[in-house]
């Protein structure tokens, strides 16, 4: 896969003493196509990211590439290639949605046949073809949202970034948002790097996620490959119920395994931490006993878990 974003050791630093590191080392590859979730904490350093990537703020050491193109040297190349949400630069309020999405088309140098069928198409794709002439001012913060999606992609943009696309939003339009991300990415090949304190929404619409957490990348891939790092590290909560041997028996057993950490014999079952990969040896060991497994179920950890384990919470 053709890679469209990447950083090699991106850092950036605040401070007199350059004593805040906001980004530390960051190294990462997202592919042409993907949707990349960059989840973490407030103050992680995902905003300084993405501003670094398109070019707002100069890294303090390390390099990247957007588009193929230098975030430093080549900063106008990759403008024309990417939309940002938010625009950093304030709306008019009192021009209306169409008024001032036409703007953002002259600053793009659009033809003006095109750029009008361009509004308004994009501004319906948002789902603000009710206000296309309604004063930006008036507009609630889901609409400027909106808008701001419009607005990010007046240039037929290959490339996404979207800082919080859906925080401050209701939860029927962040999912109405999700949608929309997710079908640019798929009708149109839009890669898309988006930010979010939540796991439950990256899992949702991202190929990939990076976790990051004072300035560091922690992980980075599938929901179900942080979730492995997390069963790698901890184990896996197994319930497990046995017939033809009382629970006390086979928990005696199983505790004598190196691989299972803890026991639990209750009402429901028996409950046990094990490391991953355990499992036959479990069996194997309920049989030996003259046990018979009637039911052996590995907990599927919450997403949130996963997140608060790897940032170290
Ligand atoms: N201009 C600046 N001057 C000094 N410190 C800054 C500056 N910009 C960011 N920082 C610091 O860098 C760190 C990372 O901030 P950043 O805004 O990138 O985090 P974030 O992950 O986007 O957080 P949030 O989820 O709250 O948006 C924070 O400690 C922040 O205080
Ligand atoms: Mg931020």
């Amino acid at each position: 896969m053709e890679t469209m974003i990447e950083t090699d050791g991106l850092t950036k630093s605040f401070g007199k003493e350059n004593e805040i590191v906001a980004v530390d080392s960051l190294t990462l590859q997202v592919g042409a196509g993907e949707i990349f979730g960059f989840v973490g904490p407030n103050g992680a350093g995902k905003t300084t990211t993405m501003k670094m990537l398109i070019g707002l703020l100069e890294p303090s050491s390390g390099s990247g590439r957007v588009a193929g193109f230098d975030i430093v040297r080549e900063v106008i190349r990759i403008r024309e290639v990417t939309g940002v949400l938010p625009e950093p630069a304030g709306y008019y309020d009192n021009l209306t949605a169409r008024q001032n999405l036409r703007f953002y088309g002259k600053l793009y140098d659009i033809e003006e046949k095109d750029r009008e069928e361009r509004v308004v198409e994009l501004l319906k794709l948002v789902g603000l073809g009710h206000a296309i002439d309604q004063k930006i001012g008036g507009f609630s913060t889901g609409m400027l949202k909106r808008f701001g999606l419009a607005q990010a992609l007046i240039n037929e943009p290959s490339i996404l970034f979207l800082d919080e696309p859906t925080s401050g939003i209701d939860p029927l339009g962040a999912q109405e948002m999700r949608d929309l991300v997710s079908n640019l990415s798929r009708d149109r090949g839009v890669t898309v790097f988006l930010s979010s304190h939540s796991m439950t929404e990256v899992e949702e619409i991202c190929d990939r996620i990076g976790v990051i957490s004072k300035g560091r990348l922690i992980a980075v891939g599938t929901v179900e490959e942080l979730r492995d790092m997390v069963r790698e590290k901890e184990g896996v909560s197994y319930l497990l119920e046995v017939s033809g041997l009382a629970a006390k028996e086979v928990a005696l057993a199983l505790e004598r395994i190196g691989r299972v950490h803890s026991v639990e014999v209750s009402d429901g079952g028996i409950r046990l931490l094990a490391d991953k990969g355990a499992r036959m040896e479990i069996a194997e060991v309920v049989k030996r006993s003259g046990g018979a497994v009637t039911r052996f179920e590995g907990e599927r950890m919450d997403l949130q878990r996963v997140f608060l384990r790897l940032i170290g919470a």
